[in-house]
């Protein structure tokens, strides 16, 4: 952009000259006052001389009048001049009528001149060697770390500079399933599933390695905190098993009922290893219902963020899950992810990650 110098300007030489001529008519000596005060309408309106001495005077008076109003529209028109030279936005058509009207006092160098300087593009974390050497190793910690945390991945990610991240890769903690986002394969299944040390299961379901260590200290957190056992009933379930458990689902409600509450085989979080059902727990447990009353249902909506799970079905975002709420069903993110989660106020996987919301097949 090339900046546009008024003070060499012949413009302005030009407004210079005009405003010395104005000078000059204005200070016409007639031996009062009149010669030197610039006229406006209460002195014109005052001037009642005898008719021999006023002539000549109103028409001097007129003549100033005349130069006067020639120099304001002159410097109207090289401030806009001005300011169309340098780049400037022309002005309105308000504030053209003001420069045109407003007193010759504007000088058209007083305009400021906008600096624009190129936003530099975002660094993607795909060109950092340290990131992607990271990514490929396969740990997901170290992953978000070399980028900066949890915000700053997910904020990569959503805002679409990070392309070499998947949250289609089910093998991640990002992973996001949804009713648009089914696994690929459809019958993936994760290669290192064990059952957590020390949690009572009621069913003989398993989960990721990272996800039932951190379950593990989720539910002695909980209890060291005086909130209760928690239990849990179905960790992973194969594409198989989900097909005989939506399929149970349809056979009660029909399928519109069984599609707020059930996720079709090869679309449910269950296949990734890292969501599971909790249930209170005292001296028997109570079921899935029972947990949202509990105060083991408390304590986790306060703290599970802490151990890296999220509640990834929430109340009111059917509009964008799919799903009616499910206060038991916790899905591991990790916990670098789960601060950020919690920290930013999430409701929703999906708005996280910016992508579109899922509430149909
Ligand atoms: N109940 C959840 C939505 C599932 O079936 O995965
Ligand atoms: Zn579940």
């Amino acid at each position: 952009m090339t900046f546009h110098d008024p003070e060499t300007s012949p413009r302005r030489a030009a407004r210079a000259e005009a405003e010395r001529r104005a000078t000059a008519a204005i200070t016409l000596p007639d031996g009062g006052p009149d010669a030197v005060e610039p006229p406006s309408r209460r002195n014109l309106r005052a001037d009642s001389g005898p008719r021999l001495r006023a002539i000549p005077l109103l028409l001097r008076r007129r003549i100033a009048v005349a130069a006067i109003a020639l120099v304001v529209v002159a410097s109207g028109a090289v401030a806009i001049g001005a300011a169309v030279a340098s780049g400037q936005t022309p002005a309105t058509e308000p504030q053209a009528a003001a420069a045109i009207a407003g007193p010759p006092a504007v000088p058209a160098e007083g305009l400021p001149v906008p600096v624009i300087a190129e936003a530099p593009a975002p660094k993607s974390p795909c060109d950092d060697p340290a990131f992607t050497s990271a990514l490929a190793s396969g740990d997901d910690g170290a992953t978000i770390a070399a980028i900066g945390g949890g915000e700053a991945f997910r904020s990569a990610v959503a805002s679409g500079i990070a392309p070499c991240v998947s949250l289609a890769d089910a093998t991640r903690q990002w992973v996001v399933v949804n009713k648009q986002r089914p696994y690929d394969p459809a019958n993936y299944r994760p290669n290192d599933l064990v059952m957590p040390n020390g949690v009572r299961a009621l069913e003989d379901s398993a989960l990721r390695q990272r996800a039932a260590d951190a379950l593990s200290k989720l539910v002695q957190a909980a209890e060291d905190a005086g909130a209760g056992e928690i239990g849990y009933l179905s960790a992973f379930r194969s594409y198989e098993t989900q097909q005989k458990t939506y399929a149970a689902r349809v056979a009660v409600g029909g399928v519109a009922e069984a599609d707020k509450e059930s996720a079709r085989a090869g679309f449910s979080e269950h296949q990734s290893g890292l969501a599971v059902d909790i249930v209170p727990c005292s001296r028997s447990c109570g079921t899935l219902d029972d947990v949202g009353g509990s105060t083991q249902g408390a304590w986790v909506r306060d703290h599970a963020w802490e151990y890296g799970f999220i509640t990834r079905y929430e109340q009111g975002r059917i509009d964008v899950t799919g799903y009616e709420p499910e206060p038991w069903h916790l899905r591991y993110i990790g916990p670098e992810l789960a601060k950020a989660y919690r920290d930013g106020g999430y409701t929703t996987l999906e708005e996280f990650f910016g992508l579109p919301a899922a509430p149909t097949y």
